[in-house]
């Protein structure tokens, strides 16, 4: 399957070394775009680590997951200085118009929402990201208005 083929690809250009871990799920991460929870004991097995290991670093990571995303991914910024200016009721406001809650896909799989950690956008905080779009100076109107460009 192409899963077993990006597998092999991304494990032959990531050789056992201290250190591989970390970029090979980003390689795995990238190609995919998640991280199949049955890579785990193929890439411990290739990188001489336990399983343990390899899903302890995977579940630690917010940025890896664990499933295919939806169709549409909102990544809403919770690092200090968007909290400081909303950035939960933003999230909660998304999860509740959404019906999807955050680190989650919709049962329909039209959309994943997840926390992101910085978009270097601190000075126009609260920011979030729309389909890999950065978004300033956000209020619950401004994501209705987004969301609804994207049938939500
Ligand atoms: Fe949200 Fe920096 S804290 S963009």
């Amino acid at each position: 399957t192409s899963v077993n083929d990006s597998l092999a690809a991304v494990l032959a250009a990531h050789p056992p070394a201290p250190g591989a871990l970390l970029p090979l799920l980003h390689a795995l991460q990238d190609t995919l775009g998640h991280v199949p929870p049955e890579s785990v004991p193929v890439i411990a097995e290739h990188l001489n680590l336990s399983r343990a290991e390899v899903h302890g670093v995977v579940s630690y990571y917010h940025f890896f997951r664990q499933a295919p995303a939806g169709r549409t991914v909102l990544q809403v910024c919770r690092a200090e200085a968007c909290q400081s200016r909303g950035a939960d009721r933003l999230l909660a406001h998304a999860e509740q118009r959404l019906g999807c809650a955050s680190h989650s896909t919709r049962a329909d799989g039209a959309v994943t929402v997840e926390p992101i950690y910085c978009l270097g956008l601190c000075a126009s905080s609260p920011a979030l990201m729309l389909n890999e779009r950065v978004h300033a100076r956000m209020t619950a109107a401004k994501l209705d208005a987004l969301l609804e460009k994207e049938g939500l």
